[in-house]
This record gives structure tokens, C-alpha cells and sequence, in this order.
């Protein structure tokens, strides 16, 4: 397994450009399912988990070119096959959003069901409770979900019990073809989700609400093929503003959209980064000074996202003062905790709640990452650690981060990935 070598107490500083948004995708891959035409998308990021997406598109018979600038077209009519296998469902949850698009067009879909990860156990019983509620006839049996329709899906009045955002993306695709009207009620707000939508609606379908805590889709007899080009991953943008402001460095931040990193921009401001903002770019100066501790609730957008709380968490441990970070997302985001203990942090966790004191330097260690977020979070601390950090199990990384070594190097990072 790939590592990452990391040698810190650089400053960082420099310009990077941000990639299409992950979470923002994978949805609308899955979307293509929706429509015999071919969707064109674009902006797409260079991860694992895109290429997955594909990889599951390809085995039901969708068919898929890759073109240049990271363009891909996706074309559903060929499928054959209309069951997402657990191989590749256990390596990406999100292969859940198939299940939504697939049995709206096809009146049928078997989509394995994702097991937990090392965040929580993460059920998708919203997801199945609402098509149910649309009509769909919904078994799981031996790890799998086997859902099928009579006919087309039925428009239903859906109240989500939890703000789900993948669970809010299947439904809102799985409407677009119903008959009526479907209304989702506590919906999630992301600008993911928003994203999807403009997707869905380039395709013709009838979307109103979204980004608000309630969805209206009027359901169509069919979509038809667009090009659509992927919104800047937030979360991306947002772990490199923490990594330079743990480092007390400057960086400017372009093809980024500043507009959905409220909530994060004024914590970082908080913690006393200087930040100036345009149209598409961000950009932000420690003027050289250590970051003042902040706390911060993780909560459903606006709130502070949990994508980004492991990372904060790192920059809290190296900054002046003490801060509280509360999880509320998930039931068990912490495991980094334990991996920066081991570099010289000083965090306490108790409940879903995790007292940082922090400190002026870190002390460098071979760590091991445990999820997505996690890995960023423990690179951070790396980042501000005295001699050499070895983070093994970088497989987690890449799967949401686009070349994060190089764009590390950019910054003056002195970072090396170790083949296995
Ligand atoms: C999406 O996951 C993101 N993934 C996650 O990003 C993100 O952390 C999460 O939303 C929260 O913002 C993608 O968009 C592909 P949820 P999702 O359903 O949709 C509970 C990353 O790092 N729940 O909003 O799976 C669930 O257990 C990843 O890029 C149910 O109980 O998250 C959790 O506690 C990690 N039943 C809460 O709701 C359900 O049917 C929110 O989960 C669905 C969810």
C-alpha cells in the first residue's frame, strides 16, 4: 500500500486550482441512468471513486467514453444488467445512488447494501422507506436490495426523519420520472444536492426548492441527453485553506466558488486567517501568526460541514488556546483523534465532543488513515510536525483527493508518495 512521507514545518504558500466536486459527480453519473441519450459531463475529478462509478455504470452495460479535460459520456441505453454488485459497492457507498435513477427508468434495480464504514453505520433505510412510499416493491435479502415498480413510480409527499443527502439525491431523481407530483419534506440542503438538480433540470426535468429544506419535482415521461460540467469540490477547497492556515502560510485558491464556504471561511476567519474572496477564487494570509483555537458544531448545510471537521480538529492542535469540536453527522468521526495523540497532540474525547488544547508543534510519527476525511486531517498535522510522518493506507485519499501530493508540492509542501 501506498504511503505518504511528509516533512513538516513549511509554511505553505502558493496558488492551486480546485477540481469538479466529488459528491457532486457521483450523483450525476448516476443521473445518466434517467435517460436513453447520452449525457455529457464535465470538470470531472481525477479519483477512485469516479473511476468505480464508472466501473459500475460499465458492468450494468452503460456505456462510457472518456474524452480530454476530463469529460466523460455516458450513455444508459446499452444496459442489460440491472444490479450493482457488492465488490464494488462495498469499495463506494455512494454506488446507493444507482438505485433511485434505475428503478425510475427501468422499474427495476438489485443494489447490494452498502455495510457501514469506520465513520458510522451510515443505514440507507430513508432512502428505501420513501420509494417505498412511491410504489416501489423493496426486499432486502441476503445483502441485497431487490426493488422493482409495476409501471412507473408513483409522485408521493415524503418526510425525511434525518437530513440525508444521498438519500435526498435518490429520491429527487427517482420523482423526476414518476406520475405527479413528489414533495420532500427536510430535505438536504447541500449545494451538492442544488447541483444535481440544475443537472436533472438541464435534462428536462421540473425541479423546484432545491437548496431549500423542501423539494417539489413534478414527475415527465422521460429526460433527454445535456452536457453538464460539475460545480468546485468545496470540501477540497476548504482542506487546503485549514492546511495553510495550520502551517501560518498564504495561499490563493482558484476556480473555487467562495459563495458555499460560509460557514467555514468565518471559522477560519475566527481563528485569524486574513481572507479576501472573488468571483471564483479565494485567498487567504497567517501573516506568519499561529492560528487561534476555535469551536464548532458539525450540523447539515449551511452549518459547518462535517466533511471538514477532522481537519479542523488538525488545526486546532496547533494552534493558540483551546477549542471544542462536536460531531453531530456521524456517530463515530473521530478515529483520527487517536493517530494525532500519537504525534503529540493533546485531544480529549468525550461523547461526540473532542477538547483541543493546542500546541506550537507536533512531533512526526508513522500514522495510519481510516477514512477519507481522516487521512486529510492526519496530512495536516504532518504538515505541522517537527522531523519525518509517514501516513500509510493512502488508498482513502485518493479516493477523494485529486493529486494532493503534487498540489502540496506547489504550495513548498516537502511531501513524497512511497510506492508499496
Ligand atoms: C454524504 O453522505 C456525503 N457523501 C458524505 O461525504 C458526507 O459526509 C455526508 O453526506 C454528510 O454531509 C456523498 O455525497 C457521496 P447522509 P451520505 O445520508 O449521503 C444517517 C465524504 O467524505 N442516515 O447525509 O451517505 C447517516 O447514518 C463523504 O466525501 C440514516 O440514518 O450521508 C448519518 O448519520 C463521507 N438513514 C446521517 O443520516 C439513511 O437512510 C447523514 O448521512 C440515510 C442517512
Amino acid at each position: 500500500m501506498d504511503k505518504l512521507e511528509i516533512h513538516g514545518g513549511v509554511p505553505l504558500s502558493g496558488e492551486i486550482r480546485i477540481a469538479g466536486a466529488k459528491n457532486s459527480a457521483l450523483p450525476i453519473m448516476a443521473s445518466t441512468l434517467l435517460t436513453k441519450d447520452t449525457v455529457k459531463v464535465g470538470n470531472l475529478p481525477h479519483l477512485y471513486d469516479i473511476t468505480t462509478m464508472l466501473e459500475l455504470l460499465g458492468c450494468m452495460g452503460v456505456e462510457s467514453i472518456v474524452g480530454e479535460k476530463l469529460g466523460v459520456e455516458i450513455c444508459s441505453e446499452p444496459i442489460r444488467h440491472f444490479s450493482a454488485p457488492y465488490d464494488l459497492v462495498k469499495t463506494m457507498r455512494a454506488s446507493i445512488l444507482v438505485l433511485g435513477p434505475m428503478l425510475a427508468h427501468y422499474g427495476q434495480a438489485e443494489v447490494a447494501l452498502p455495510g457501514g464504514c469506520a465513520i458510522g453505520s451510515r443505514p440507507v433505510n430513508l432512502h428505501l422507506s420513501a420509494l417505498k412510499k412511491m410504489g416501489a416493491d423493496i426486499n432486502v435479502e441476503n445483502g441485497y436490495i431487490e426493488a422493482r415498480t409495476k409501471g412507473r413510480l408513483k409522485g408521493a409527499h415524503i418526510f425525511m426523519d434525518l437530513v440525508t443527502v444521498t438519500g435526498t439525491e435518490n429520491v429527487m431523481m427517482a420523482a423526476t420520472l414518476a406520475d405527479g407530483q413528489t414533495i420532500i419534506e427536510n430535505a438536504a440542503r447541500e449545494p451538492e444536492v442544488v447541483d444535481l438538480a440544475n443537472c436533472l433540470k438541464a435534462m428536462g426535468a421540473k425541479i423546484f426548492g432545491e437548496g431549500t429544506d423542501t423539494i417539489t419535482i413534478d414527475g415527465v415521461k422521460e429526460l433527454r441527453g445535456c452536457e453538464y460540467s460539475v460545480m468546485p469540490d468545496r470540501i477540497e477547497t476548504g482542506t487546503y485553506l485549514i492546511a495553510v492556515a495550520a502551517t501560518r502560510g498564504k495561499i490563493k485558491i482558484k476556480d473555487t466558488r467562495p459563495s458555499i464556504l460560509e460557514s467555514v471561511l468565518s471559522k477560519l476567519e475566527e481563528a485569524g486567517a486574513q481572507i479576501q474572496l472573488g468571483e471564483d477564487w479565494i485567498s487567504l494570509d497567517m501573516k506568519g501568526n499561529q492560528p487561534r483555537a476555535v469551536s464548532l458544531t458539525t450540523a447539515p448545510y449551511p452549518a459547518f460541514p462535517t466533511d471538514m471537521q477532522a481537519q479542523f480538529t488538525a488545526l486546532n492542535a496547533v494552534a493558540e488556546g483551546s477549542g471544542l469540536i462536536t460531531e453531530t453527522v456521524f456517530e463515530n468521526r473521530f478515529m483520527h483523534v487517536h493517530e494525532m495523540n500519537r504525534m503529540g497532540a493533546d485531544l480529549k474525547v468525550e461523547g461526540n465532543t473532542v477538547l483541543v488544547k493546542g500546541k506550537d508543534i507536533l512531533q512526526g510519527a508513522p500514522v495510519m488513515a481510516t477514512d477519507l476525511r481522516a487521512s486529510a486531517s492526519l496530512i495536516i498535522a504532518g504538515l505541522m510536525s517537527e522531523n519525518q510522518t509517514t501516513v500509510d493506507r493512502i488508498y482513502h485519499i485518493d479516493r477523494g483527493y485529486e493529486c494532493i501530493e503534487e498540489k502540496l508540492q506547489l504550495l513548498g509542501a516537502k511531501i513524497k508518495r512511497l510506492p508499496s
